[in-house]
């Protein structure tokens, strides 16, 4: 009878775990076996659901009990990791222009399934140098969108990946991470796929993390005078602190990518160019609402529909930060200006919460641009209409926004009035003049954004601004940050309600 062994090898030990390999002697087959050293095996269940729902793309995965232990059953992947490769001294412009694109194309693949990684590092990229193929590994961290929206995971031991973090997942930005952290922590790889090292390293571990907040980072040029500019230019846009100012997608970044590949394979050096044409705001978002986003989106254009009819809307937009809000709003008030529709926005601040009024007097001051940029025939019946409309009483806008007096010539001061008395005046006149722009003629969408930072003052206007039955044609879109939420009841109540 034929006897079946099983070898096995342990091939890598870290803190987090211990990867075994083995082998069936009559099949072959090659397997790895990933033990948790954890207490909590919380992560090791998250990679194995992430793979397991993903099975067409990242292959079949178990978990079983072996020896009193879990473990997470993948096939072998054949190939260096990443570190390894860069520890074995290959790294530099060559080798970068060999598998960068690819790394991306990989990480992009990924977030196609609305899964953020969070763990983008050497250690978790595998790299088979005979076939070219590039496979990304470790799941334990990584977000599936749809599973948990907000996905701050942050209860593992950040010493790991340290250099690899994004500003964002240190924690100390007050932001939740969102794909584009993986847009960072790619940055970092390429640099290291460049340079050899990471652009921020130190025995101490919070020295990293301030870095990582607060420091530029090198440029590449200062390790490798060979190195074209525009290569730095890229790395150095995905290595933003903000994350707005990191690609906006990983299309943009391939596209850029590409165009460096093949001037680097025609003539071995790389002109520079303009980075980004290509990027998509928010492409992630494509897919991470690919299915959600087209009903909000058309959700949007039926209630902007309903109010150019005459109604008025009220519509809240809760979300996480930095999943797009605001794209989606400018989307769906295109069809706006076929019908001649208004579009004012504003935002409110948290650090202006002592100001009140600041999402408004911001959308004010579009109004005002809009108004003076159209024909003095224009400027001229708007004047008259809000005198007719406010009387003396126009001059309150101009001390919102002083730019207003061109619009509005000059109006005697008023007598001062303080308190409940002086936000009544206030609010009545912000009131008349938005019962005046919106109408059949200018349906007007209101978008205020960061709702979750109104003053008092500003959330009692909007709630009298919701009750006037006098105005209509208007679309109120309310944005806030479910995880911004202040614990004000006020506040709660008025946005969730
Ligand atoms: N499926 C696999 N195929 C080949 N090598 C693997 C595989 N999974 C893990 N490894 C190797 O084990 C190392 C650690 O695996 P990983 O899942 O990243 O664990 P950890 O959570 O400890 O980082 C990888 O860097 C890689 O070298
Ligand atoms: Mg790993």
């Amino acid at each position: 009878m034929e006897t079946v062994s099983i070898d096995k090898e342990i091939i890598h030990e870290s803190n987090n775990s211990i990867i075994y390999k083995t082998k069936n002697s009559k099949t072959e087959a090659e397997k790895i076996f990933k033990v948790s050293k954890q207490q909590d095996l919380s992560g090791l269940y998250n990679e194995f659901q992430i793979i397991d729902e993903n099975k067409s793309q990242f292959g079949n995965s178990k978990i079983v009990f072996e020896d009193s232990k879990t473990a997470l059953v993948r096939d072998f992947v054949k190939g260096k990791s990443l570190k390894q490769l860069l520890s074995e001294g290959k790294f530099g412009l060559a080798f970068f222009m060999e598998y960068a694109p690819k790394i991306a194309e990989i990480l992009f693949e990924v977030h196609l399934k609305n899964i953020i990684h969070k763990d983008l590092s050497p250690g978790n990229i595998i790299i088979d140098e005979q076939t070219k193929k590039v496979t990304l590994i470790d799941y334990e961290l990584s977000t599936h969108l749809r599973l948990s929206e907000a996905g701050n995971r942050l209860s593992f031991d950040l010493s790991n990946n340290l250099p690899y973090i994004s500003p964002e997942q240190t924690g100390r930005m007050n932001r939740l991470i969102d794909y584009r952290s993986d847009y960072y922590s790619l940055g970092i790889c390429f640099f290291e796929m460049l340079t050899g090292t990471t652009p921020f390293s130190s025995e101490d571990p919070l020295e990293i993390v301030y870095a990582h907040l607060a420091h530029t980072p090198p440029s590449l040029t200062k390790y490798n005078v060979e190195i074209p500019v525009i290569i730095d230019t890229i790395i150095q846009k995905l290595l933003s602190k903000n994350a707005e100012e990191r690609y906006h997608s990983l299309q943009g970044l391939l596209y850029d990518l590409n165009k460096c590949f093949v001037s680097w394979n025609f003539s071995k050096s790389i002109p520079d160019f303009v980075v980004g044409t290509s990027d998509i705001p928010a492409q992630l978002h494509v897919s991470q609402v690919m299915v959600g986003r087209e009903n909000e989106l058309q959700t949007l254009v039926d209630c902007f529909e309903k109010s150019a009819n005459g109604e008025k809307v009220v519509l809240k937009v809760s979300g996480y930060s930095g999943i797009g809000k605001t794209m989606l709003i400018q989307e769906a008030s295109k069809p706006l200006t076929q019908r001649n529709g208004i579009f004012l926005s504003g935002k409110f601040d948290s650090l202006q919460r002592n100001t009140p009024y600041s999402a408004f007097s911001q959308a004010l001051d579009l109004l005002a641009d809009l108004i003076m940029s159209e024909s003095e025939e224009t400027v001229a019946k708007w004047k008259s209409e809000i005198a007719d409309s406010l009387g003396d009483l126009a001059k309150i806008i101009i001390e919102l926004n002083p730019k207003w007096e061109k619009i509005l010539g000059n109006y005697e001061a008023l007598p001062s009035l303080s308190g409940k008395e002086l936000q009544n005046r206030l609010h009545f006149v912000l009131g008349n003049l938005i019962k005046l722009i919106a109408s059949a003629q200018h349906p007007l969408i209101l978008f205020i954004d960061d709702c979750q930072w109104a003053d008092d003052a500003s959330l009692d206007f909007l709630n009298k601004l919701i009750v006037n039955n006098d105005i209509n044609y208007c679309l109120f879109v309310l944005a806030y940050r479910q995880n911004e939420l202040s614990t004000s009841p006020l506040l709660v109540h008025f946005l969730t309600h």
